[in-house]
């Protein structure tokens, strides 16, 4: 595993993250496979660990607690989110300086942490980053409890907006062999100082047919999701076939490579809930694309915007 610097926040992370998120953190799947998957993931030299208090349901950033219970975490760059909770089984969002401190106080807990390593906004509207909510971040850091502040949005109008504000050293995107239009933004950012962390890197596994390889329940959840809330990067990830042809490296591998040839992006979270994916995305670290290779995606991506 390769690491890069994050940003300016004096932390070094793992190419690959390890997305604490999704079906992973569902009750659904078995806790004895998920802690296996972080213990794998911890000897493959994986530090990042990227949860949210709203992942899951609300059962991925308590489940990564009781995971890391008895294990030395004091290398690893644990992420969560705040900004938005679980009610009633509906995702909601509160911003409010005195929600979010909550929040972070909550995750400290159900972590089982002193400090949280990074602690990234779950979405907010520009709107949200009033300078109370920023005078209640800056107060969680001078308490100790958070080492690094973030925004995780996929709206590149509160990314840029998130440039400008010193209060924050990193920003979680979505980008993907689907988002090269993120690439401008996330030049940007970097030269502003800030970490860039890719989340969606895998393309939420649209680029390997992901939909169509039905195995389980697991599988039918990520395809529902997928042509329910995401079709567009469904039908987007069919273009791709390409990745999977490719000698010498895997589709998923691929794809992986193609978000960390962006020297600007420190680190690639992918989700995944099974042992043969994770060593997959692992070795994807070091690895690197032709230049066939990467001017036959470009000449794709040129197609899919021209669409
Ligand atoms: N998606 C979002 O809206 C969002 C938002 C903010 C942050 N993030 C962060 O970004 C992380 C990664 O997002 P993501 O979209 O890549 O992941 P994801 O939403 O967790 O989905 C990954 C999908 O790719 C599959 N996959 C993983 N490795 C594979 C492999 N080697 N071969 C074939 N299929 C593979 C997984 O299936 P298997 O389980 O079968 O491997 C899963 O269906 C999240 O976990 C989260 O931490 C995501």
């Amino acid at each position: 595993m390769l690491y890069r610097a994050l940003g300016r926040t004096g932390l070094q992370v793992s190419e690959i993250g390890f997305g604490a998120a999704s079906w992973w953190g569902k009750t659904q799947f078995e806790e004895i496979h998920a802690a296996r998957l972080v213990d794998e993931a911890i000897a493959g030299g994986v530090t990042v660990f990227d949860t949210g208090a709203s992942y899951s349901g609300g059962n991925a950033e308590p489940r990564l607690g009781r995971v890391l219970k008895g294990r030395d975490a004091s290398g690893l760059v644990i992420a969560s989110k705040a900004g938005t909770f679980v009610d009633a089984g509906r995702v909601r969002r509160d911003f409010s300086p005195a929600a979010v401190t909550a929040s972070a106080e909550r995750s400290l807990k159900v972590l089982g942490l002193d400090v949280l390593p990074l602690l990234q906004l779950h979405g907010p509207d520009i709107g949200d980053l009033s300078d109370g909510l920023r005078e209640a971040l800056q107060g969680l850091k001078a308490r100790g409890l958070v080492r690094a502040l973030g925004v995780n949005s996929f709206d590149s109008a509160v990314i840029d907006h998130v440039i400008g504000l010193p209060d924050f050293d990193v920003v979680m995107v979505d980008y993907n062999v689907l988002r090269p239009e993120r690439e401008p933004l996330i030049a940007r950012a970097a030269a502003a100082g800030k970490g860039v962390l890719a989340g969606m890197a895998l393309a939420m596994g649209h680029t390997g047919l992901k939909v169509a390889r039905i195995a389980g329940v697991r599988d039918l959840w990520y395809a529902a999701r997928g042509l329910v809330r995401h079709r567009a990067d469904v039908m987007a990830g069919a273009r791709f076939g390409l990745l999977n042809r490719l000698p010498g490296i895997s589709g998923p591998q691929a794809a992986l490579a193609y978000v960390l040839a962006n020297r600007d992006v420190a680190c690639a979270v992918t989700g995944t809930t099974r042992q043969a994916h994770l060593v997959e995305n692992l070795a994807a670290s070091g690895l690197t694309l032709s230049a066939e290779a990467m001017a036959a995606i470009r000449t794709q991506q040129g197609a899919r915007l021209s669409a």
